[in-house]
């Protein structure tokens, strides 16, 4: 998708937060994989106890790429290096070489990640600051498999996070109706709440369907936002997390992941009917479809629209300026527009276990 001219960006494109890496099952003991995150090229894998480590992407002995394409492989838990076979641990320490004793200053820089909820994230912080927060690990039990999709588009993650606040596109793009806000956003730190309820009509298998949704909005920075749903005419639960990445210079990635509660006291005989009468998974994916769809109506404004710094806003906004205030932490050090941010991968060495 080409970009709109005249594009301006929000204070940085890398703002600081936890970001989604990769989701927890296509990362088994032994896995490697490699990707484009947060403007680096980064590698995660995992040892023999599960452990998973997220390190930059280049060998500091001759610079390879450690990643599967160049040749890089896990082996006897180590992440092994394609060009001279120098052997990395899970804190990034080169720990073996093949014909000497490893360099005691071989060491890959490792970002500090986290295992939640079926779900792999890291640090990122352009200037090098330490995590100044924590995601939460939500109870598994009672939820049924995650299922996710990606999309990449030309975007930023703070634009995508706004959708939260931004009540009014609601009804507008999406089609929405009854659409209102419940309370205030609340926003204590890195932690922004924002609660709605709307009414939408579904075709669900040939079937048009009323539905009537509750949707609270847990967001952590702007790489992470959890949303609980209920719908109230099946008494379906679900729950979504909506992670947004910025790959590089243009491009942005959007992950949505989501799971179906199997049973929860009260519910009525129609969730029961749509959780236990389709097969596995059909229910999760065919709500996955529903959110990608709206997803790519907002990908046609957002891959043109230009960042307004100053909006001039109607009163059936919402609190967009709150959110706006509430994103300028995560830029710890202001950016000129069009001069990247001076960046610094941070190089604390913490390992993390399979959640
Ligand atoms: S470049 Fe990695 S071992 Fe030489
Ligand atoms: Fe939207």
């Amino acid at each position: 998708m080409k970009l709109a001219n005249n594009r301006y960006h929000p204070p940085g494109r890398y703002p600081e937060g936890w970001y989604l890496v990769e989701i927890a099952r296509n990362l088994p003991n032994g896995g490697l994989v490699e990707k484009q995150w947060m403007g680096q090229q980064v590698v995660a894998w995992r040892d023999s106890a599960g452990e998973v480590c997220v390190s930059e992407a280049y060998c500091p002995h001759l610079g390879s790429h450690l990643g599967p394409k160049a040749g890089g492989c896990v082996r006897n838990g180590r992440l092994v290096c394609p060009f001279h076979g120098f052997e990395y641990d899970v804190t990034g320490q080169c720990v073996a070489t093949p014909n000497a004793p490893p360099p005691k200053t071989a060491r890959l820089n490792v970002y500090e990640a986290r295992e939640l909820n079926g779900l792999i994230f890291a640090w990122w912080s352009s200037v090098g600051r330490d995590p100044q927060w924590e995601l939460p690990q939500w109870p598994d039990e009672g939820w049924k498999r995650l299922e996710y999709a990606a999309l990449r588009f030309p975007g930023h993650p703070q634009e995508t996070a706004e959708n939260s606040v931004d009540i009014s596109h609601l009804q507008y793009v999406h089609g929405y109706a009854s659409v209102k806000q419940l309370g205030e956003v609340y926003v204590a730190g890195a932690y922004l709440r924002n609660d709605f309820q709307f009414r939408r009509k579904i075709n669900l298998a040939g079937v048009t369907v009323r539905t009537d949704v509750t949707a609270k909005t847990h967001v952590w920075g702007l790489g992470y936002s959890f949303v609980e749903i209920h719908e109230r005419v099946s008494g379906l639960f679900l729950r979504q997390w909506i992670m947004s990445t910025t790959v590089d210079e243009t491009e942005n990635e959007l992950v949505i992941a989501l799971q179906a509660k199997g049973r929860e006291p009260g519910q009525k005989w129609l969730a029961t009917l749509l959780l236990n009468g389709l097969p596995p998974g059909w229910l999760t994916r065919f709500f996955i479809s529903r959110v990608k769809h709206d997803v790519r109506q907002d990908i046609s404004i957002w891959a043109n629209k230009r960042y307004q710094p100053l909006p001039i806003l109607s009163r059936s906004d919402g609190e967009i300026m709150t959110y706006r205030k509430y994103c300028e932490q995560f830029y710890p050090v202001s950016e000129v527009v069009g001069e990247p941010l001076r960046r610094v991968v941070s190089n604390r060495i913490r390992p993390v276990k399979r959640a």
